[in-house]
């Protein structure tokens, strides 16, 4: 017997010693300590022992025991030491090795311009409204005064989702006025910002899809003056006091009288040049009085309230605003024409 418990405590203390894991260690103390272990194995054979042998093979055991329970106690903290030297090996910060250069972006030019739209638009107490861009024919087209067999419903011009054409891609923000008329109380006074998509070939002046700022005021008493103040007093605002205007007559379906305004040409003074190709003005924007059937298919009176409209071309308007002349650079995200704004 007494060959066996050396033969436990040697194979013990060994093995103990080689575990690399916790889990390994805790198998050992199963197998040699456990109920069904080897020590306890052995214990169970004391009963065959004579009377003097019995308490030296006890106190035998004991020992193997407790220097069996020591080594798995010492080899445990070794155990944990190690595993903490290694989480903090990989932890090691380098603090002398350079850092990244975080390069941090900015805002977009036309978003820029819009920014500034916006803050004169809310200064004289609009409020900015959002919309979808896949909208109904409905209110992109019928609401709009704009009847079945206009030209701009073709299926040319626009992009339709069904064949029986109810369900597009908005070619215009001016939805957005039928949105605001059948969702908020009168006077309303907005603008409605966003994307507007159209069957157009990419060049220096179009896009398949491009943005365009609506504003609307409807109240008592809105006449075409307070339309043309509105408008010079936000090109004034956005491009400087001197900036000289002029509004020309046009057709639109859903405004009566309708106009586009026109910017002098920043570059020629009125001129003609290459910029404004010739012209010495630059087409802003549309607008007009809100058409009587466009109020009444809101359910608004039109001998009571009037209004105007406007709809702007946001690139174009950042793009005089910033002096560029290309609306290809707007949509490219070139860094290095970025990075001069
Ligand atoms: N929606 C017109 C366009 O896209 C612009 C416009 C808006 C004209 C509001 C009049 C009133 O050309």
């Amino acid at each position: 017997m007494k060959e066996q418990l050396e033969a436990i405590r040697k194979s013990a203390l060994e093995s103990i010693a080689g575990t690399q894991a916790g889990a390994d260690l805790e198998a050992l103390r199963v197998k040699y300590l456990g109920k069904k272990g080897e020590l306890t194995a052995v214990l169970k054979q004391m009963g065959s022992l004579s009377a003097e042998l019995r308490p030296v093979m006890g106190q035998m055991a004991n020992e193997v025991r407790a220097s069996v329970e020591k080594a798995i106690e010492t080899q445990s903290a070794i155990l944990a030491e190690k595993a903490m030297e290694a989480k903090l090996d990989m932890e090691t910060v380098d603090v002398t090795i350079p850092g990244k250069a975080v390069k941090l972006g900015h805002k977009h030019p036309m978003y820029l311009a819009l920014d500034e739209i916006k803050d004169i638009f809310v200064g004289m107490g609009f409020t900015v409204l959002d919309g979808p861009e896949v909208e109904l024919a409905e209110l992109n087209f019928d609401r709009l005064n704009a009847e079945e067999g206009h030209p701009s419903r073709d299926w040319s011009d626009t992009f339709y989702f069904d064949e029986d054409s109810r369900v597009m891609l908005r070619s215009q923000t001016s939805p957005m006025q039928v949105r605001a008329m059948d969702s908020m109380p009168l006077p309303i006074r907005i603008i409605a910002p966003g994307r507007v998509y159209r069957k157009d070939e990419v060049d220096a002046t179009h896009s398949p899809m491009f943005h365009q700022v609506e504003g609307m005021a409807i109240d008592k008493g809105i006449t075409m003056a307070d339309l043309k103040g509105t408008l010079n007093t936000v090109v004034k605002q956005l491009y400087g006091e001197n900036t000289v205007t002029r509004f020309r007559p046009h057709h639109f379906p859903f405004t009566e009288p309708s106009c586009e305004m026109d910017v002098q040409c920043h570059k020629c003074g009125g001129v003609g040049c290459p910029t404004c190709k010739g012209e010495g003005w630059i087409e802003l924007l549309g607008a007009g009085m809100i058409h009587p059937r466009v109020l009444e298919m809101a359910g608004i009176d039109p001998e009571v309230y009037s209004g105007w409209a406007f709809g702007m071309g946001l690139e174009r308007t950042a793009m005089r605003r910033f002096k560029i002349a290309d609306l290809r650079l707007i949509f490219e995200n070139d860094v290095r024409f970025l990075e001069q704004f």
